[in-house]
């Protein structure tokens, strides 16, 4: 379906930040879904994942071309949803681990909260590249909104007061961010984005900043993460949620981040009683711009190539460990290593 494009595949992000600053509302306004208004107490309790086509990608690059050059050689993108309460650190430890770039979401009315820390301290700890979006500026004084529309012409259509509110308020995120050790510059005036970490303004409230955020990783994925997400042929597939899933039964919802798996396929992964061995039965992913952990319609592939959010249904998951690798089994040579690298985590 999705097919590397030349030799990249899709760049995995990873979405991270505080309890309630607005990750998975963010999301929603690029899928056009209600998916935060279904969640129990507003609180996200699972890893999700979403892919965005490259088709969806270039309609929102157009709207910063003045400014802002990006050409989209990437297939598509595959954005994971993390949970912000403090309870789930273990989730946002296994996706940001999973990610090729991070989007820290920070709520310009708060400031660094304790999440914000700890996910500081973890991408800082893993070296992983990350860009901030300074969410929810349409809470500044007298805000006039456009919806979906560019952050940076909006923050300069605003009133003198709006605009006072704004500098305030993201002059103390930026002294607190300093205060870290971590030097930001706003993405239009970031001349080094490997130095600097690129600050986007956004709204999911409004959609403001959308189109900045996609052309922001866009930008960074594809010039200065060329090889990290060079098409690798090595099957890379990490379990991230065991789930019964209506009509499929126990099913597994994984990310493949390198190589391709097919229908058929023989597979191998942890679960509570030893090493589990099965026969890929249905391949599934959620249409495109469909959140994977909501329920929904499924497409049924022969192959899915990396990187994707998919589903497997197959014999004998009931046993099966999230947050484990998953390896192909077709042969008994990859059954015996596969067994040994199992027993031995
Ligand atoms: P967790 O996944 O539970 O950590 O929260 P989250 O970061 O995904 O935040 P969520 O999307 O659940 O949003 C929390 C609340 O903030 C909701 O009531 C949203 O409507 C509101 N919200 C999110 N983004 C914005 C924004 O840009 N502006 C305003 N005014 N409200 C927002
Ligand atoms: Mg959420
Ligand atoms: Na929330």
């Amino acid at each position: 379906l999705y097919k590397p494009v030349g030799d990249l595949r899709s760049p995995i992000c990873c979405i991270l930040g505080h309890v309630d600053t607005g990750k998975t509302t963010l999301l929603d306004k690029i899928r056009n879904t209600n998916v935060q208004e279904g969640e129990a107490g507003g609180i996200t309790q699972q890893i999700g994942a979403t892919f965005f086509p490259a088709k969806k990608l270039k309609e929102e690059l157009i709207k910063t071309q003045q400014f802002y050059q990006v050409d989209c050689n990437i297939p598509g993108l595959l954005i994971i949803d993390t949970p912000g309460h403090e309870s789930f650190s273990n989730l946002r430890t296994r996706g940001s681990s999973l990610c090729d770039l991070a989007i820290l979401v920070i709520d310009l009315m708060h400031g660094l909260e304790n999440q914000t820390l700890e996910s500081l301290e973890l991408l800082k700890m893993r070296k992983t590249p990350f860009i901030i979006a300074l969410n929810k500026i349409d809470r500044c004084v007298e805000w006039k909104n456009k919806k979906n529309a560019s952050s940076y012409y909006q923050l300069q259509n605003q009133t003198k007061n709006c605009k006072m509110d704004y500098e305030t308020k993201r002059q103390q995120v930026i002294t607190q961010l300093a205060e870290k050790g971590f030097n930001v510059a706003f993405y239009w005036e970031n001349e080094d984005p490997k130095t600097y970490i690129s600050v986007v303004p956004t709204s999911g409230f409004t959609g403001e900043g959308i189109p900045d955020l996609l052309s922001v990783i866009v930008k960074y994925t594809s010039v200065y993460m060329k090889n990290k997400i060079k098409v690798k042929e090595q099957f890379n597939c990490t379990v991230l949620e065991k789930k019964v899933t209506e009509g499929h039964g126990t099913t597994i919802d994984c990310l493949l981040i390198d190589g391709q798996i097919k229908k058929d396929d023989k597979i191998i992964l942890a679960g509570f009683q030893g090493p589990i061995v099965t026969k890929v039965r249905a391949l599934l992913t959620p249409h495109p711009m469909k959140e994977m952990r909501v329920k929904g319609e499924y497409i049924h592939h022969d192959v899915i190539y990396a990187s994707m959010g998919l589903k497997i249904s197959a014999v004998g998951l009931e046993d099966a460990m999230a947050g484990s690798q998953m390896y192909l089994a077709n042969t008994q040579e990859d059954i015996d290593k596969a067994t040994e690298i199992i027993n031995n985590e």
